[in-house]
């Protein structure tokens, strides 16, 4: 959709919120922890026992199967001398989760089941030491998680708008097409999300997906904070080996409504994560802050159960040209980053075509009001600015 508005504001974020320490502090103290974050897919954990580990800032949780089936989600912090409980992105437990250092066994509920040599604590009330749960939900399939209380009311509600549209591609009966796939890259989190926020750079950038989608590429807005970004591929399309086969091979699954048999569709979940529905697949990736200037990017795709030897190789391709792209954002991540320590960096220019990037920024300033500051505050002050700012009081 072409909305040209002549009176917005073309800035973005100022640069230093890029490169502050204590500014990433607060983002992730008040925003990542406060957001429903996604950690896998139902289909990744199986069975009873199965585990998914999830760390983010100064946080660690481990998402675990009950015997019944349910999940639950805990810290993963054993409450002896804090070390990790599970090991490893994913793995299994049986019947009882086991401490590494020491040995204290907890229950899959998260109940310590006992301490090693217990006559060595005098007065052990057990009942007092179990694993500090976590918040979980489950999603169509989904697995999230949040650290702390947040704004946002339950998953489904926030990602209602979204539920038909993904619903339609079954992702309950999905199952992971391979391992998770993890990139480290050298920049802030937020210059991930900048490149992926717009399309604007498709056409230049992007010559796979120029080639696939062209000139449908539309964005549209479901609501606040809801962002979504879709192309249709033509019959004809394919210049290029990777596009043209796949063009080919792409027939959709036979559940999915006519619209959506061409349809490689983005949702946005705000603030770091995004799903991406092709006829073929689910994805979902997430950029998560190591340290100011470095993130890791996880992926992970999930397939149909069932699928015909055209809709696997319609699968590889497509993943084969998804990739490209990932690789195409990256460089553009680094070196949108990297210019914001020059001198010469202004701020940006923004086109009517980056309006997303424009209102994420929106949205994250909404949360975190020193982020609206030109001039970074004292980094010892940054808490304390952002909350006199978020009460209304101008002085810095
Ligand atoms: S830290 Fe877990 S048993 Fe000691
Ligand atoms: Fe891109």
């Amino acid at each position: 959709m072409n909305i040209h508005v002549n009176d917005w504001d073309r800035r973005g974020l100022p640069a230093w919120t890029y490169h502050s320490q204590a500014l990433l502090d607060l983002e992730i103290k008040e925003i990542l922890l406060r957001q429903w974050q996604i950690v896998g897919h139902v289909s990744d954990v199986p069975k009873a026992g199965d585990y998914l580990s999830f760390d983010l800032g100064p946080e660690r949780a481990f998402v675990l199967r009950q015997q019944d089936g349910s999940f639950r989600a805990f810290h993963n912090l054993c409450r002896h001398r804090g070390s990790r409980i599970v090991t490893g992105d994913q793995g299994h437990c049986k019947n009882a989760l086991v401490c590494p250092f020491h040995g204290w066994v907890y229950n899959f509920d998260g109940t310590l089941r006992g301490a090693a040599r217990p006559d060595s604590f005098a007065d052990l009330d057990r009942h007092k030491f179990g694993l500090k749960p976590v918040e979980l939900e489950v999603w169509m399939g989904f697995i999230f998680i949040r650290f702390r209380e947040g704004p946002q009311g339950s998953v489904s509600e926030q990602l209602a708008p979204y539920a038909a549209e993904i619903g339609a591609h079954l992702p309950e009966t999905l199952v992971p097409a391979g391992k998770p796939w993890v990139g480290e890259l050298p920049v802030n989190w937020k210059s991930v999300r900048d490149v992926d926020n717009e399309g604007y750079h498709v056409a230049m950038a992007h010559p796979a997906l120029q080639d696939l989608y062209g000139n449908t590429y539309e964005d549209i807005d479901y609501g606040p904070h809801m962002r979504v970004s879709k192309g249709t591929y033509r019959e004809g399309a394919g210049r290029l080996w990777s596009v043209r086969h796949y063009v080919k091979q792409s027939t959709g699954h036979s559940n999915l409504p006519r619209e959506r048999r061409r349809l490689w569709a983005y949702y946005g979940v705000f603030p770091n994560a995004v799903f991406i529905t092709t006829p073929e697949a689910i994805q979902f990736y997430q950029e998560l802050p190591v340290d100011v200037n470095r993130s890791i990017v996880r992926g992970m795709i999930y397939r149909y159960p069932k699928e015909s030897r055209q809709q696997r190789l319609a699968r590889y391709l497509s993943y084969r040209i998804d990739r490209a792209t990932y690789a195409e954002d990256t460089q553009l991540a680094i070196w949108s980053n990297e210019s914001m320590k020059s001198s010469a960096f202004d701020n940006f220019h923004l086109s009517d075509h980056e309006r997303f990037l424009r209102a994420h920024h929106d949205d994250l300033r909404k949360l975190l009001p020193v982020l609206t500051l030109d001039t970074p505050p004292a980094p010892e002050r940054m808490a304390e600015v952002n909350a006199a700012l978020g009460a209304g009081k101008t002085g810095t």
